[in-house]
């Protein structure tokens, strides 16, 4: 409610994910701690937001369009002076390198200016009349209400903001809880929440997910629940809805996205592409490579080019320029992905390269497994990290066949130079995936492009315009003439 609230007492301390050495080996570095809110002052949160919505006759979804979009650009200008903090804030917390830490700040900027651009255009589109069958009617946008917004903490800055921006600028009033990993580097930009927007418009709760997020879920008072995180977690929240189906959900989930290599393919390419899409930020990325399925005549040759490029990736701290691979900053991920490796190994698979796993608290070193079945864990489960299962394939229908029975549908990477097969491939692999990327690895951008999934992957569509739809109802004032 454009007030910070006195501290309550209770706080939860951040490490980061680098480690400094200690007389006990490394350990990570403690980097600072955020306010924990209690159940009530989250529903005091929610108040606020409720208020300043005030079905709708509130003062921001009754401001014009051109005076939400001067507030946004007057926080754009805010988030810039606090750029260096930020990014420096996003190496720190998540260990994503600097380089791409500022990339994420960057592409978070162009992201939101991309949408005033398309709110601008949208808004043309929608005012005016239309006259049909003697029905004179003025089409609107108009905002749904108390958007309760949560971000992951791979993209801490640019994903919660791929949300909460156009949730935002369409009217809706906003409650927003950043996440676990990627909740310190928010602090800077909440005085500019305050000074920009009108009171009680964006509210920010810090604090344990688990605890005050499903009371409110519980009462019923959220209109649209974003998420980018996982399914099981959606799932979850919007069954505590008690009327489910007032409540709109634009959601970013899990994926296992597939590589698919055809016996046609430029292998180099492939080997680029697949480290590029599997191990970019250490593999955790929605949209990375997930499972390599390679054709069988090409597959001992892709395996020792990937080891090969493997070998050559350089882990450090992400302030070192070149780093590939990072620190991890979910603490019990090498635990997890060290399981994932002995459960394949133990059912028939190999670690193809040398010097992969676990190094202490949180480096992970990559490693390539082969040959993946279905027996074994890397098969189905998202790993979200720096493994990459691989299979060899004799018939294109097995990978197809792979994606029909996958719960998830997000992306697929086909790389093959042989046109014809490519013009075969591409509608199965469209029915089961929403983009399929060829000859190139599974991406979001450029971010005006649709980003959603099938089935399990995703609910509604994010970037841009789709975004700025799927946070507004298309409503009409008619009149008979
Ligand atoms: O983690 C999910 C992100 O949306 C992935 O975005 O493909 O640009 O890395 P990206």
């Amino acid at each position: 409610d454009g007030q910070m609230l006195p501290w309550n007492g209770k706080s939860h301390d951040v490490y980061s994910p680098v480690c400094i050495e200690t007389e006990d080996g490394p350990k990570r570095v403690y980097i600072g701690s955020y306010p924990v809110c209690t159940e009530k002052e989250a529903f005091d949160a929610l108040n606020a937001a409720e208020i300043a919505y005030d079905n709708g006759r509130g003062e921001w979804p009754t401001m014009s369009v051109a005076d939400r979009i001067k507030c946004v650009e007057k926080f754009v200008h805010e988030m810039l002076a606090k750029k260096d903090l930020v990014t420096k804030l996003i190496m720190w917390e998540i260990g994503k390198a600097y380089t791409e830490s500022v990339k994420e700040f960057d592409r978070t900027v162009e992201y939101i200016s991309a949408t005033v651009d398309a709110l601008k255009d949208l808004d043309r589109q929608s005012s005016g009349f239309q006259i049909v069958d003697g029905i004179a009617a003025q089409i609107r946008r108009s905002p749904l209400g108390v958007v309760l917004c949560m971000g992951p903490f791979n993209y801490p800055l640019n994903e919660t903001f791929t949300t909460l921006i156009p949730a935002l600028i369409m009217g809706n009033t906003i409650l927003f809880k950043p996440p676990k990993h990627g909740s310190l580097l928010h602090y800077p930009l909440l005085e500019a929440f305050s000074t920009c927007f009108p009171k009680g418009v964006v509210n920010t709760i810090y604090g344990r997910g688990a605890d005050i997020i499903p009371p409110l879920m519980q009462s019923g008072r959220i209109n649209v629940l974003t998420l980018i995180g996982s399914s099981k977690v959606a799932d979850k929240l919007k069954k505590l809805h008690p009327k489910i189906n007032r409540l709109r959900a634009i959601l970013g989930l899990d994926a296992k996205n597939a590589a698919i290599i055809t016996a046609n393919a430029d292998l180099d390419l492939a080997v680029k592409e697949t480290i590029a899409g599997a191990l970019s930020f250490n593999g955790q990325r929605c949209t990375a490579i997930k499972i390599v399925f390679v054709h069988e005549s090409l597959s001992e040759q892709f395996l020792e080019k990937l080891s090969e490029a493997v070998g050559k990736l350089k882990l450090g701290m992400p302030w070192e320029t070149g780093v590939n691979i990072t620190p991890l900053p979910e603490p019990d991920k090498p635990d997890y992905l060290r399981e994932c490796l002995e459960d394949a190994v133990l059912h028939g698979a190999k670690i193809i390269n040398e010097n992969a796993g676990q190094i202490n608290e949180s480096f992970f070193f990559p490693a390539i497994v082969f040959p993946v079945d279905a027996n074994m864990k890397l098969y189905r489960e998202e790993q979200f990290g720096p493994v990459v299962p691989v299979l060899s394939f004799k018939d294109i229908e097995e990978p197809i066949q792979y994606l029909i029975d996958s719960p998830h549908g997000q992306q697929v990477s086909l790389f093959s130079n042989d046109p014809e097969e490519l013009a075969r491939l591409i509608d199965p692999l469209v029915n089961e995936v929403s983009r399929v990327n060829v000859n190139s690895q599974c991406q979001r951008g450029p971010d005006v492009f649709p980003f959603t999934g099938r089935k399990d992957s995703a609910e509604g569509t994010l970037s841009v315009s789709d975004a700025l739809r799927s946070f507004s109802i298309r409503s009409l004032v008619a009149a008979k003439l």
